[in-house]
C-alpha cells in the first residue's frame, strides 16, 4: 500500500456516510491524518466503524460539524492541505425538498468553501454526481454522456413530475454553485461524479444507494424500469484521493463501470444466488429505458481500473448478509 499521504492532514466532510467512511479508510491507509466531521459525536452508529479503522487512534480526529452551521467548518478545515467534501443529503421521498435537500446542499457547500478560503488549502475534492451532468434538456441516448447540467431544465422537470428528481436538482445546484464560488475565490477544485454507488458496507446503517440493490432482494415482485450507471464505492473512494494527488486533476471525473437495466441487475443476481427469490416482472409493460453511455476516458487517466459490475453486486449483497440487512 502506497504512504502518499504521509505527513499530510486532509479534512473529510460527512465521514460517517458511504462513501466517506470507505475515503477515511483509504486515506488512512495511505497514510494520512484525517480531520473528519461528523453531525453527531454521540451517535454510536456514525463513530465506532471510523474508530475501528487501521490507523484511526493515531491518525483519526473526529469533529462535529453541520453544514447549515455557518463557519463550523472553520477550525477543521484550518492547517488541512486538502478538502473531501462528501457531505450532503441523499434521501429520496421527502416532503420539504428545499429545507432538506437543496438549502443543505447548496448553503452547506458555500459553507465549507468559505472556511477553505481563510486557510491555505491546497485542493478542494467536491462529492458531486452523475446527477449533476445528465440534465442537459437531451434524452440520455447511447452518444457518450459528458456534457454539463442545465439547472433551468431539471428545475422545471422536478417542479412538473417527480419528487425524486430533488435530489438530483440538489446535486445540480451545488456544483452550480460550488464552480462559481472556486472561480470567484481562486480555489483549486475537481469534482467527482459516481454514478449509483454500490459495493460494500462499512457504516452499521442502510443508506440509499446500497438500498437500490437490496430492494431487489427484500421479496419485491417487480424490478423498475430504470437504467442506471453503477460503480463500485471503493473506486469512487479511491478516484478522491487520486484527484487530490494527482497535480493535473482537474474539473469533473464522471464514475461509470457499466451502464445497466435493472433487468440485467437481476441477471446477475439470479447467475450468483440461483435460490435467491428475485422479481421476475418489470414494473411496466413500456420498452425498458434505453442505455446511454458514460464516457470513460477521464476516469482512466486518473488511475482507476473498475471492478466490474458483478464484483460490485456481490460484495453489497455479502456485506448487508454480514450486517443483518438481508437474511436468505
Ligand atoms: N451513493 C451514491 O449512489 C451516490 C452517487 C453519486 C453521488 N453521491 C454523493 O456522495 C455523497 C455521499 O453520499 P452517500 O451515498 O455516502 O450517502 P450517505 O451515506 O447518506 O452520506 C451522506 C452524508 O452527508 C451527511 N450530511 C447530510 N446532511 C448533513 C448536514 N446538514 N450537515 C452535515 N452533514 C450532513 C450525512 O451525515 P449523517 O450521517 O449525520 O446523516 C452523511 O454523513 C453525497 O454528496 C451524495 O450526493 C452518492
Amino acid at each position: 500500500m502506497s504512504r502518499s499521504g504521509s505527513a499530510k492532514v486532509v479534512c473529510v466532510t460527512g465521514a460517517s456516510g458511504y462513501i466517506a467512511s470507505w475515503l477515511v479508510k483509504l486515506l488512512l491507509q495511505h497514510g494520512y491524518t484525517v480531520r473528519a466531521t461528523v453531525r453527531d459525536l454521540a451517535d454510536p452508529k456514525k463513530i465506532e466503524h471510523l474508530s475501528a479503522l487501521e490507523g484511526a487512534n493515531e491518525r483519526l480526529h473526529l469533529f462535529k460539524a453541520n453544514l447549515l452551521d455557518e463557519g463550523s467548518f472553520d477550525s477543521v478545515v484550518e492547517g488541512c492541505e486538502g478538502v473531501f467534501h462528501t457531505a450532503s443529503p441523499f434521501y429520496e421521498n421527502i416532503t420539504d425538498p428545499q429545507a432538506v435537500l437543496i438549502n443543505p446542499a447548496v448553503k452547506g457547500t458555500l459553507n465549507v468553501f468559505s472556511s477553505c478560503v481563510k486557510t491555505p488549502v491546497k485542493r478542494v475534492v467536491v462529492t458531486s454526481s452523475v446527477a449533476a451532468v445528465a440534465y442537459n434538456g437531451r434524452p440520455l441516448a447511447p452518444d457518450v454522456m459528458k456534457l454539463s447540467g442545465n439547472t433551468e431544465v431539471l428545475g422545471a422537470i422536478c417542479s412538473r413530475v417527480l419528487q425524486v428528481m430533488w435530489y438530483r436538482l440538489s446535486k445540480t445546484l451545488t456544483e452550480e454553485a460550488a464552480w462559481k464560488f472556486s472561480k470567484d475565490n481562486s480555489i483549486d477544485m475537481v469534482t467527482i461524479n459516481p454514478a449509483v454507488v454500490i459495493g460494500p458496507l462499512l457504516q452499521p446503517t442502510l443508506n440509499t444507494s446500497a438500498a437500490a440493490i437490496l430492494n431487489l432482494i427484500n421479496g419485491s415482485f417487480i424490478y423498475p424500469n430504470t437504467t442506471f450507471g453503477w460503480v463500485n464505492v471503493k473506486d469512487v473512494a479511491m478516484a478522491h484521493i487520486l484527484a487530490f494527488e494527482v497535480p493535473s486533476a482537474n474539473e469533473r471525473y464522471c464514475l461509470v463501470e457499466r451502464v445497466a437495466h435493472y433487468a440485467e441487475v437481476v441477471k446477475i443476481l439470479h447467475e450468483q444466488y440461483p435460490a435467491l427469490k428475485l422479481p421476475e416482472k418489470c414494473v411496466d409493460d413500456k420498452p425498458f429505458v434505453p442505455m446511454h453511455r458514460v464516457s470513460k476516458e477521464k476516469a482512466k487517466s486518473l488511475g482507476i481500473d473498475y471492478i466490474p459490475l458483478e464484483t460490485s453486486i456481490m460484495e453489497i449483497v455479502e456485506s448487508s448478509r454480514e450486517k443483518g440487512f438481508v437474511s436468505f
